[in-house]
């Protein structure tokens, strides 16, 4: 289905009509349609396929997940069960994704009802995080820089990577409003581009000026003066302070610390955790060949080439100047 334009404020995933509906960001920025997903299956495989994807928005996934696995097996626990494991790895890196399916699971006993409620509750609180992180990052960013600043983004941190608002986009747009910002420049975001797709797609609604730049350019515009503050999400924040994030995110911070301007990550307390030590621990999610070898089906690579295909990478606490979450501002590390 194709969103009409008076829809503009839809949510990137929602409970709508006894189903979940999210927007396809497999579409973007082609074309803005939603997807109807009624069964476990379906939201796995909208999981897998980066359909509804980002850190908050999959704790929003992961606890809807479990309440659509509550209506489709009712009377048979086992069944149950599988179905609510198969949501909770189905990609193993944001700590929100099986977070949120846990939670909505610990309701299980009480009937699909008290489910459902509990996974709403997650969606409502991650909506209200998305304000409190823009928030708090904007007034962190005033105090560092002075505006309007030039900001590096990677992936993408936006409404598409929550449910609105988001993460590190949030800031920005919050900075926009305040007319402390003069420029985005969104990193593509190799090798599924949510830079180049999604966040300049979000950025060009918001009326945000900026220009995407490949992943490779960052350090240099940073060198050359180009950028103020880099702020990027996290998959996981770890105990030590270690951030979890797109691959490409370590690259960035090396280029901020070289180039001696501020390194900001922006997440909700969701995704820090204070379980994981640091990001040794993390299972990094490594995606297949073909999303490096070749560009939308046709080969770039010679014939036979192999290829390496990490989905995050880990930037230590040491290069981080400020975590910047909807309670609070923290400099490595998380805990201890
Ligand atoms: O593979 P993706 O697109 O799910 O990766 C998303 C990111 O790495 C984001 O930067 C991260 O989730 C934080 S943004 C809310």
């Amino acid at each position: 289905m194709t969103i009409p334009a008076y829809r503009v404020g839809v949510r990137t995933i929602d409970w709508v009509n006894d189903a979940v509906e999210i927007i396809d960001q497999t579409a973007l920025p082609d074309e803005l349609r939603t997807l109807r997903l009624s069964t476990v299956e379906e939201m796995v495989d909208a999981i897998r396929r980066l359909a509804v994807r980002g850190a908050p928005a999959l704790g929003v996934a992961g606890a809807l997940g479990v309440a659509l696995a509550a209506r489709q097996h009712p009377d048979d626990p086992e069944q149950r069960a599988r179905a609510v494991a198969a949501v909770e790895t189905a990609r193993p890196t944001a700590v929100n994704l099986a977070r949120g399916a846990r939670r909505a699971a610990r309701r299980l006993p009480e009937g699909p009802d008290a489910v459902l409620a509990e996974a709403l509750l997650v969606r409502d609180e991650e909506i209200a995080s998305s304000e409190a992180q823009g928030r708090l990052g904007a007034d962190l960013v005033a105090s560092m820089c002075d505006g309007p600043v030039r900001v590096l983004t990677h992936c993408n941190t936006g409404a598409l990577a929550a449910v609105v608002g988001g993460t590190g986009l949030s800031v920005v747009a919050e900075l926009h409003r305040r007319g402390s910002l003069r420029e985005v420049i969104a990193s593509e975001t190799r090798p599924l581009l949510q830079g180049a797709r999604l966040t300049a797609w979000e950025l060009g609604r918001l009326g945000i000026p900026f220009r995407v730049a490949v992943d490779g350019a960052g350090a240099f515009l940073m060198s050359r003066g180009e950028v103020d503050a880099v702020i990027v999400g996290a998959d996981r924040i770890c105990a030590n302070g270690d951030v979890v994030n797109k691959v490409g995110t370590f690259a960035h911070a090396l280029g901020a610390r070289r180039a001696g301007i501020p390194f900001l990550v922006v997440a909700p307390e969701s995704t820090v955790d204070p379980d994981t030590p640091d990001g040794g621990a993390v299972e990094i999610e490594d995606r297949g060949a073909d999303e490096v070898l070749a560009f939308r089906g046709a080969r770039t690579a010679p014939a036979g080439a192999a290829a390496v295909n990490p989905a995050f990478d880990v930037t230590p606490a040491d290069l981080v100047t400020a975590i910047v979450t909807d309670q609070r501002v923290i400099t490595p590390p998380v805990v201890g």
